[in-house]
């Protein structure tokens, strides 16, 4: 439905791809998802459009994270995750220097927080409950849920029942309970 608007950003598209292209794919499935939460969540179509380029360039901060980092196979140290961590803030001012992003003070703030944690315990801000802004937190059940479904080098991917018992366990923790239901009434694909 909002696959148009991905075109707007080529230069990013073209550089995530030629970094990373499963982060690629994965930003693109993320972008799909949220759009499908935030439908269900019967969001008005400038925050449907506002989540979708926030869920597409999420990650585009991984841009400056070292290939020694990005495409390690085991766990990071944790000096390698605190730099892991820069990338949402990064990716907030890079999206903000990007004069042709529609919306980008919007979009730059909702992938500035798309690693907070419902509790309080995520970054870069610690923000907890609905100080986290709506879209980030749809961004968030959405990264989460692809991550998990998703094969990697290191881990198959998950079945949609699996992930639906992780994304319980992080209810009220991680997710926020409102967008884990929203999630919880789209059809399986
Ligand atoms: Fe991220």
């Amino acid at each position: 439905m909002y696959s148009w608007i991905f075109d707007l950003a080529p230069m990013l598209n073209r550089a995530m791809h030629a970094r990373d292209g499963e982060t690629a794919q994965h930003c693109d499935r993320v972008a799909g998802l949220a759009v499908r939460i935030g439908e269900a969540l019967t969001l008005e179509p400038h925050d449907l459009l506002v989540v979708a380029l926030a869920a597409r360039l999420h990650d585009v901060g991984k841009i400056e994270v070292p290939d020694s980092i990005l495409l390690k196979a085991g766990s990071l140290d944790d000096a390698e995750r605190e730099i892991m961590r820069r990338h949402s803030v990064i990716g907030e001012s890079f999206i903000l220097k990007q004069h042709e992003i529609p919306f980008r003070h919007e979009v730059a703030r909702i992938v500035r927080h798309h690693h907070e944690h419902w509790d309080g315990s995520g970054y870069p801000d610690g923000l907890c409950g609905e100080a986290i802004p709506l879209l980030s937190r749809i961004v968030s059940v959405a990264d989460s849920i692809d991550a998990m479904t998703s094969s990697r080098p290191y881990h198959p991917g998950r079945t949609r029942a699996a992930a639906l018992s992780v994304l319980a366990a992080e209810r009220g923790t991680k997710h926020d309970p409102v967008i884990l239901d929203a999630y919880g009434t789209l059809r399986a694909d």
